[in-house]
This record gives structure tokens, C-alpha cells and sequence, in this order.
């Protein structure tokens, strides 16, 4: 019963188990009733219509009790008395922009159809998903736009995306097209949380009270970008990870976004996420379609954690795809920290070889091994081998790779074009340029313009021919800089403006085809470290490189924000050198790897120089996190602490039978206490405590120090006494577990 539409055909009523989302007709226009904790079938109409002065225009002659002004409106368009940000704005024949949409009608489906080009969430036979599209015509300019809502609700997650279609005989131009919009009628009660950031800084969570005016969290960059995530969500300013209201947007999308929270003068609150409307416009053929992405939506009264229990479990689920979903995933070692571009196939052998006796599990050749590539400055797009380098070719270092049990990854940046390449001097009009303007270099690339369909298919044929000949099975997508003079030379003026969008399609099918194609490999997306973390990669690959930063203590605030959506699983974690190569800060191997260890842990460091105590280490660290991994990928993550000076984060097995917890400190204080930290969620029961020396322990039946059972409730209010440990950076495991 995930939607119920009422007799009179006014009132829809959408539920997930937990939540509720109203929706109200009135003369025609669709309106937001509620979004929240669930409702029984609300009868009453819920929006007020309250009576304005005769100062606030009014679109209907015959009853000006009311300005669209007031309204709370699911889908606002532009020009008839509501002066807010609309939804959806477009530019018809004539020149104007004004637009009435109107309800036409309702249709109720099973399941969730899929968003064509686009990446989004699915359901599986046997899933309670339901999709609600409403259908809303302008009559004067013969567009139809339909809503689609779509119920998942054992998730508490409801997803919207828009299609446009023109059922006019011109051309007409979309120059805004939100995904969702909500209006919190009466309501500005909120702060807003972001994600913020830069390279080796990404998502850093801030936290803002919402004033009387628009803010706007946005991409202008060609991609989503290091500097702000396209998650935001609304919450109470009571709302902690613990406990009260939160409501997400997050958007399965890679390129330019927006999102928009609006307070009025009247305290009601515009909140919308979509495409960015910024250089941005789309021209709709006669009898043809426009389909915005995907916004992910849910609500929580159960606090941050609520909310992205509910995104962990969708996005593991019901977002990524292919045989590594429900796998383990690997542990690998990459070379790239260790030589960056500066190796030869000796080298890489001798990675190899103490890479497998310590039991890793994938080998990955980073940058550098194609074309003349000894620096960033050349050879991308000249995808084949460097022989130089690797005189046996990607053949003979895979085979080697294999022969010492290790799988074998490979690097590739496909979206970009260095200068001084073959491929630059055959297609100079191959990347994104516009003609009188000089091209503006990042890390002395270009970007390729994957708007064209023989760039696409450059693309697929040049990784087509490496892929089916080598034994690959990881495969690291990079994408190391952002576009500039957006420009296509094959469109047209009237479409220049479609370039971004049409690049973010033209990777989307690319993407498709490839990871379609070679469903056995895992591919891991990656954009100078985590600037393009969002759901839309996420579709096509299953776990995302999460910063370039992997200074253990800089991690734990990068991983803390980047929790709030993507589940463990999808973070990539290495363990690197110390002193640490982007901060130059000295932390132990220890804590180092237990700040790897609470996601998706791999390696990134010159194996060759480790002392045989360092590799005894790693070896117990190895096979330690083989042990516990498939509770620590697959369990539930809750953040139990977080502040300036430690972080705690806890795991729940899928069998809510162990909790791992993480607890991490910065620099030491002398003459404080010891840290008690009340647990929360244990499930009850009785517990067994262990402390971890990830040095030593690997088997299970390392005996407990203290026997002692201790009761749920006192660990989940009272809490547990972390040991004070003498030194900055301290961190520590514990395993409670249930009796
Ligand atoms: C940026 C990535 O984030 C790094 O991990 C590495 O692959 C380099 N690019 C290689 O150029």
C-alpha cells in the first residue's frame, strides 16, 4: 500500500514504512501537503489556503483568496505570481517563459522504470516499489512534464525525476529543470548541512542556519565536484547523528548541479535539487524528451544516522550493481605512492612479490605505464603500453602479477587528452574548446569532449582492446581536472549550451558499455581523490577512490562526511606512507590502518622499503581485516562521536552479533580524563569486550583479558572507558561481542 489516491482524485498519500509524502491538488496546480513521520490516511485538507491582501497578484480572477506566492507547490513553474525559484522554467516560440501547468492526470505502476541515459536506483522482483507519475500539461505550449515518484518502502526512500516532453510542432527550450522541489509550508525551522571541500579536503561537513533568503549549493565545474557534494540536507537544529528530523536530497548525477533552499517572507521553505541550471539550456525536438536525473529522497526522526542508514542501504543495494555488490571486496596494493611515474617492470615485480607474501590481493598499476607518460605532462590518450618501461608489455606484468596469486588492476584517466600526444596531434578538435578562445590547461590536460559519439567511441575501442586482452580484473577510472571553455565543435550555436550535459550522457554510456561488457572486473572511479564521489558513478562502479588524502588523521573527518550517503563499502581506504605525502605527518602503522580498517582498506605504499617487523605487521593487519571484513563492508556504520578532538564510529555485523568499534584521537592532552563513550545501539543482550592489538590478533579465539559480561544497557547509556594512550593520534578497535 506504498500509494493510496483518494476518491476525489485531490489528495495522494505516499508511504514507506516510516515515512509519509502528501501531495494536494487545487484548481489544478499540485501541491505539497507533508513530508515526515508517517501519517494514518490524513482526511482533512491539509494546506491552508489562507486569505492575502488584494497587494499579492493572483492568478485566478474568479477566487483571489490566494497568491502562488503562498502555495506550497510540488512543481512551481514561472511567470503567475510565485516569485520564488521555480522548478522548471522554459523558453517557448514566442520568447516568453510563462508557463501553467496544470494536473492532468495520475498513473500508478509496479516497480520503477529506469531514466534513459541516466544512472539511478532499481528494484528487484519482489521489492515493495511502487511509482506514482503525475502528469501535468501546459496547455498553450503543448509540453507535458511528468512526475515520477518512486516508493521504496523498506528503504524509506522516495526518488524523483522529471520528463519533459514536447508535444508541440516547434522547438522549445528548457532552461530550468529541477528534479524535485518541496515546500515547507510555514515551516523554516531548519539548518542546512553541506558538504564542502577541495582536493584532499572533500567533504567537509558544515552546518548553517537557514535565514530569509536562497542558498545554493552547486557544480559549475563539469563534474560533482571536490568542492561540494551533491548531498544537503534540512535538519532541526536539535538534530544530532543520535537522534531527530533530517531530510535528504542527494542527486544521481556526476556533472553540474544545484540545490536550492529558499526561505520566504512568509517562513515557509523552498527545497530542490537538480540539474544546474547555470550554462545550462536543452531544446526539445517536437515529439521528443528531456529527463532530468535522479534525486535520492529520504527523512529520518532517528538522526543523521536514521538517514544514512537509509542511503547505505539503498545505495548497496538497490544503486550499485554487478557480482561485487554483495562481494567482499579485495585487498589491494597501488603503486602510485610508491613510484608515482618514476618505475620499471623490476620495480613493479618486487611490489609484487612482498605484496604476495603478505597475502594481498589485487596489484594495481597506476599512472604511467602507456604512451611516453613520465610525467603528467604527456601521453593521455595514447592508451598503449609503454615498453620502456615494461618491455614484456601489460601482458608479461599480468602474468607475473598472477603467478604470485595476485589479480591484476590497471589505471586509466579515458576522459582526458595531454597536449603533447599522438591523440591531440591526429583530433586537436577532439576536446572541449570553443574557437577564438586559447584552451586553458589543468595538470597540462585538455578534456575530451565526450559529447561527440566518436570520442565516445574512441574511448570504448581504445579500452575494448586492452581489457579483452589482459587479464584485468580491477580497473582504477580517473579524472584529474575540470572543463573550461565549454564547447562543442560539432553542435550547433543553438546548442552549445547542452555540452556539459550531453559529456555527463556521453560518459554515462560509455560507462555502461564498458563495465557491461567486463562485468567480472571491479572497477573503482576515482577524480583527483574523491571529486566526483556521488551516486551517479556509484551506478557503474561499485567503490570510489575517496581522497588523495589518506593521512590517517585528516581521513577520519574526510570518511566522517562522506558517511553521511556512501556506505563503507564504497570508500576507498589505503594504508600509506609515513611521513604522509600530502601532509607530511608521522602517525603509526598501527593506527594508520585502523583508520583504513572501518572501510574499504587497501595499500598505497613502496612495499620494498618496509622493515621485516613492518611486513609481520602487515601481515597480521591482512589477515585480520579478511577476517572481520565482510562484517565491517556489510555491516551497519553508526557515528557514536564526533568532535575537534575524537571521533568514534561503531559497525554493527548483519547479524547483530558483533560491533566494532573505531576510535580515533588527535593530538594528546595531558591531565585529562579517560574518554567514556555511551554506545547506543547495541541490541540487547550481553556482551564480551575485547580490545584489538591488530599487531598480534588473527584468530578468533585470542583470550579475553576481562570475562566479564556486560549488559547492553549499561554499554548502550552508560558507555564504555577508552584507554588513555600517551601519544598524539592514538586509535583503537574494540570487538563487543553478544553472548
Ligand atoms: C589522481 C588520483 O587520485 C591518484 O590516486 C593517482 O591515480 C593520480 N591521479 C595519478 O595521476
Amino acid at each position: 500500500m506504498g500509494i493510496i489516491i483518494n476518491d476525489k482524485q485531490n489528495r495522494i498519500h505516499l508511504f514507506t514504512e516510516n515515512t509519509s509524502y502528501v501531495l494536494e491538488v487545487f484548481e489544478g496546480e499540485l501541491l505539497h501537503a507533508y513530508w515526515g513521520s508517517r501519517l494514518e490516511l490524513p482526511e482533512a485538507f491539509m494546506v491552508p489556503i489562507e486569505n492575502m491582501s488584494s497587494f499579492y497578484p493572483n492568478p485566478n480572477g474568479d477566487n483571489k483568496t490566494y497568491s502562488l506566492d503562498i502555495l506550497p507547490r510540488e512543481f512551481p513553474d514561472f511567470g503567475r505570481s510565485d516569485y520564488r525559484n521555480p522548478a522548471i522554467r522554459l523558453r517557448l516560440e514566442d520568447g516568453s517563459s510563462i508557463t501553467k501547468f496544470h494536473v492532468s492526470s495520475f498513473e500508478l505502476s509496479k516497480g520503477k522504470p529506469v531514466v534513459p541515459g541516466l544512472p539511478a536506483t532499481y528494484a528487484e522482483d519482489g521489492d515493495l516499489v511502487e511509482t506514482l507519475i503525475v502528469e501535468l500539461i501546459d496547455d498553450k505550449s503543448s509540453i507535458h512534464a511528468y512526475l515520477y515518484y518512486s516508493i521504496f518502502e523498506t528503504y524509506d526512500v522516495i526518488t524523483r525525476h522529471v520528463q519533459i516532453v514536447n508535444k508541440s510542432q516547434t522547438n522549445v527550450l528548457v532552461d530550468l529543470a529541477m528534479s524535485a522541489s518541496v515546500d515547507f509550508y510555514g515551516d523554516h525551522d531548519f539548518e542546512m548541512i553541506h558538504f564542502n571541500g577541495s582536493w584532499a579536503r572533500e567533504r567537509e561537513l558544515s552546518r548553517v542556519s537557514v535565514s530569509k533568503s536562497t542558498h545554493i549549493i552547486e557544480s559549475r565545474r563539469g563534474a560533482s565536484s571536490h568542492m561540494q557534494n551533491p548531498l544537503v540536507l534540512l535538519a532541526r537544529p536539535s538534530t544530532t547523528d543520535l537522534t531527530g528530523d533530517v531530510y535528504g536530497m542527494n542527486l544521481v548525477y556526476s556533472g553540474n548541479y544545484k540545490a536550492v533552499v529558499e526561505v520566504n517572507s512568509y517562513d515557509s521553505t523552498r527545497y530542490q535539487m537538480g540539474l544546474n541550471d547555470f550554462d545550462f539550456e536543452w531544446q526539445i525536438e517536437p515529439g521528443k524528451s528531456f529527463f532530468t536525473p535522479e534525486v535520492v529522497m529520504t527523512f529520518s526522526n532517528e538522526g543523521f544516522n536514521g538517514m544514512s542508514y537509509n542511503y547505505h542501504r539503498l545505495y548497496q543495494n538497490r544503486l550499485c550493481r554487478g557480482m561485487y555488490r554483495d562481494k567482499e571486496r579485495p585487498i589491494l596494493i597501488n603503486n602510485w605512492e610508491a613510484t608515482y611515474f618514476d618505475f620499471d617492470a623490476q620495480k613493479i615485480k618486487d611490489i609484487v612479490d612482498v605484496a604476495s607474501d603478505l597475502e594481498m590481493e589485487v596489484f594495481v598499476l597506476d599512472d604511467g605505464w602507456f604512451g611516453k607518460r613520465n610525467s603528467d605532462t604527456t601521453s593521455l590518450g595514447d592508451w598503449y603500453v609503454n615498453k620502456d618501461k615494461l618491455p614484456d608489455g601489460l601482458t608479461g606484468i599480468s602474468r607475473y602479477t598472477e603467478s604470485k596469486e595476485l589479480s591484476f588492476g590497471l589505471w586509466f584517466e579515458p576522459e582526458m587528452v595531454s597536449l603533447e600526444s599522438e591523440l591531440y596531434k591526429k583530433h586537436p578538435d577532439w576536446c572541449l574548446h570553443t574557437e577564438g578562445h586559447s584552451r586553458s590547461e589543468g595538470r597540462n590536460q585538455l578534456v575530451l569532449d565526450l559529447s561527440r559519439e566518436d570520442v565516445q567511441n574512441y574511448i570504448i575501442e581504445s579500452l575494448d582492446l586492452i581489457l579483452k586482452s589482459h587479464p584485468i580484473k580491477y580497473v582504477k577510472w580517473d579524472m584529474n581536472r575540470n572543463m573550461t571553455e565549454v564547447g562543442s565543435k560539432l553542435l550547433l550555436a543553438s546548442n552549445q549550451r547542452e555540452v556539459s550535459h550531453r559529456y555527463i550522457l556521453g560518459l554515462y554510456r560509455i560507462l555502461e558499455t564498458i563495465t557491461q561488457k567486463y562485468s567480472h572486473i571491479l572497477f573503482e572511479s576515482c577524480s583527483g581523490g574523491g571529486g566526483r564521489f556521488d551516486p551517479g558513478m556509484l551506478y557503474y562502479m561499485p567503490q570510489t577512490w575517496t581522497s588523495d588524502n589518506t593521512d590517517a588523521h585528516d581521513r577520519i573527518s574526510i570518511q566522517y562526511g562522506t558517511s553521511y550517503a556512501y556506505p563503507q563499502i564504497t570508500m576507498g581506504a589505503h594504508v600509506s606512507m609515513s611521513p604522509n605525502h600530502q601532509v607530511g605527518r608521522e602517525i603509526d602503522l598501527e593506527r594508520r590502518t585502523l583508520t583504513a580498517m572501518m572501510a574499504n582498506m587497501g595499500y598505497e605504499l613502496d612495499l620494498t622499503v618496509l622493515t621485516s617487523h613492518e611486513c609481520e605487521q602487515l601481515k597480521n593487519h591482512i589477515r585480520y581485516y579478511k577476517r572481520i571484513r565482510r562484517d565491517i563492508q556489510f555491516g551497519r556504520l553508526y557515528r557514536i562521536h564526533h568532535d575537534e578532538k575524537r571521533t568514534a564510529f561503531m559497525i554493527e555485523s548483519e547479524d547483530q552479533k558483533r560491533y566494532y568499534v573505531f576510535y580515533y584521537r588527535g593530538l594528546n592532552r595531558p591531565n585529562i580524563t579517560k574518554m567514556t563513550l555511551p554506545l547506543y545501539y547495541l541490541s540487547e543482550g550481553g556482551y564480551q569486550i575485547r580490545k584489538i592489538d591488530i599487531d598480534t590478533v588473527i584468530e578468533d579465539s585470542i583470550p579475553h583479558e576481562d570475562e566479564t559480561v556486560y549488559p547492553a544497557s549499561y554499554l548502550n547509556k552508560k558507555g564504555y572507558t577508552f584507554d588513555y594512550q600517551k601519544h598524539d593520534f592514538d586509535g583503537q578497535l574494540l570487538v563487543f561481542t553478544k553472548l
